[in-house]
């Protein structure tokens, strides 16, 4: 088999020698003083420096060709064009330079669209705080992230007008083996998160829960893991109640897809869930219409439990079990559809009522989460899913919502988090909200009213969990429609792979 030519590549070429579309250095703002830069371009920014219009800060961006470069070492470069990109004030934290560097490379990723190249060269700035490999893996991530573009359904000429760059070098003065280390994690975890945005891009007439199963073999056919796909018949005897009653208005069948990567059998096995809803109406308590076209990112969640197993699948760690589970099927209003009223019992035996059939991500996570933790015994247990319109009024679309029954693991979470620039806000559980949810007919209502709709929620969900040490992670304001900055395009977002890539990767550490 060819093998595979990555986005991005380290070159132990000079820069002097690069022949391509663009190179591209880094530079760091300073109080009053030309920015810090490469010692080789110093002179030729220093004008746009001094006549005010690069100061080097986050955005700023100087596009500069060689052959007008006059008498300077620089004019016989055979490269087409030099980018100079800002990176802003130095930073004290690693985890502000990474984002630095992140933000950077997807700056690079979307000039060097805009001219149309092909081969780009970046130049890793020599600034410190941070290891080689740590800044080899910000900058690759933001490349590969900013270089995302998903035009598969544009036949018209608007498609060839940015393309994206086909490779980026990169090039600095650090060792070789500590960049290839760092090029290695930030290219499988920003191309898994590009794969997610991938699917979340797919229309709900394209993305259906047949494709998760596909996608989840798939999966297993090229990494040592092992897909189980199970069907609606093995539900209904196993009586998870609530998927069945999601799908029940859907003419497309629900699957329940797991993913099981296993090491050894003593490390702590994780189990992820993720919710994957191809496509919510809302079912017999329908939508609005205006902007229900978005409820085709509805199954987010399970994207990124998806993807992260392919980084898994690559990575292969020695210290943890990681199991993922994605129940995935529409809401649909269908003949037969669930009615509000409706009883079911999920997995375990637990009844809900169904009061609003627009809560369905909680009824078939119910079923995920208390068949997994009594299956697999995991050491704990992290849920993603796009759940509650309320974590959008209450933390917009710059923070995940984060509601857990362990403080260890929800710090755990919060650092990764912090890495990845993905952030968090924990909000809180507790008994006065879990009786929002008391029914007088069933177990629990599906619904908890307006106020703390996102803790309801979560509440819900913790019926199912039992002991286990779990996390869930409310990501509908930050699924699509994340914070816009250089690396995060419109639309979805891949929000939850790399902070679960990070969860995983630091998992031996922290434990
Ligand atoms: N998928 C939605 C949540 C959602 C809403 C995500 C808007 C992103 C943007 C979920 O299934 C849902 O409909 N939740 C309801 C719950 C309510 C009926 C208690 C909601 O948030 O309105
Ligand atoms: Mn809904
Ligand atoms: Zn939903």
């Amino acid at each position: 088999m060819a093998k595979k030519q990555e986005l991005v590549r380290i070159s132990r070429e000079e820069f002097t020698d690069f022949s391509g579309d663009l190179i591209a250095f880094c530079a760091v703002s300073r109080d009053k003083k030309a920015p810090l830069c490469d010692s080789r371009i110093k002179k030729i920014i220093y004008p746009a420096w001094k006549s005010g219009d690069f100061k080097g800060d986050a955005k700023d961006f100087l596009l500069l060709y060689p052959g007008l470069l006059g008498k300077t070492p620089l004019s016989s470069l055979a490269v087409k064009r030099l980018a100079v990109i800002g990176l802003g004030q130095e930073k004290e934290s690693a985890d502000e330079i990474r984002e630095q560097l992140r933000l950077a490379g997807g700056h690079i990723a979307s000039q060097a669209r805009k001219c149309r190249a092909e081969k780009v060269l970046v130049v890793l700035p020599d600034i410190g705080g941070l290891s080689t490999a740590s800044k080899t893996e910000a900058i690759t991530e933001g490349l590969v992230l900013g270089n995302y573009s998903f035009d598969k359904y544009k036949t018209s000429q608007e498609k060839g007008k940015n393309p994206p760059v086909h490779t980026f070098f990169l090039t600095g003065s650090g060792s070789a083996a500590a960049m290839r280390r760092g090029l290695r994690m930030g290219l499988t975890a920003a191309t898994a998160a590009c794969k997610a945005r991938d699917m979340a891009n797919e229309p709900g007439n394209v993305w259906t829960p047949e494709k998760f199963a596909q996608f989840g073999r798939k999966l297993a056919r090229k990494y040592p893991l092992k897909c189980r796909v199970i069907g609606k018949a093995t539900m209904e005897k196993l009586g998870m109640g609530g998927i069945l009653a999601v799908n029940q208005g859907s003419s497309r069948p629900a699957k329940l897809v797991v993913l099981e990567y296993r090491s050894a059998k003593k490390n702590p096995t994780l189990l992820l869930v993720g919710k994957g809803l191809t496509f919510d109406s809302g079912g017999i308590s329908l939508k609005p219409a205006a902007g229900m076209e978005d409820m085709k990112y509805d199954m987010c969640g399970g994207a990124a439990v998806m993807c992260v197993m392919e980084v898994i699948g690559q990575e292969q760690p020695d210290h943890i079990n990681v199991i993922a589970l994605i129940p995935t099927t529409e809401n649909m209003g269908g003949a037969s559809a669930v009615k509000p009223g409706d009883i079911v019992t999920h997995y375990g035996g637990k009844t809900s009522e169904i009061v609003n059939t627009d809560a369905e991500g909680r009824l078939i996570l119910a079923d995920a989460l208390a068949w997994g933790i009594e299956t697999y015994e995991p050491a704990a247990v992290v849920d993603l899913a796009t759940l509650t319109g309320a974590v959008i009024i209450g933390l917009g679309h710059h923070r995940t919502g984060l509601l857990a029954t362990c403080d260890r693991l929800a710090a755990q979470i919060e650092k990764a988090g912090s890495r990845t620039a993905e952030p968090f806000w924990r909000l809180p559980l507790g008994p006065e909200y879990s009786r929002q949810l008391e029914s007088r007919v069933a177990d629990l209502k599906n619904v908890g009213g307006r106020p703390a709709g996102t803790i309801t929620a979560a509440a819900y969900l913790q019926e199912f969990v039992g002991e286990t040490p779990w996390a869930h992670w409310d990501i509908a304001g930050t699924a699509w429609d994340f914070t816009e900055k250089s690396y995060v395009p419109k639309g979805p977002s891949g929000i939850g792979v790399r902070s679960l890539a990070a969860l995983v990767r630091s998992w031996k550490h922290d434990r």
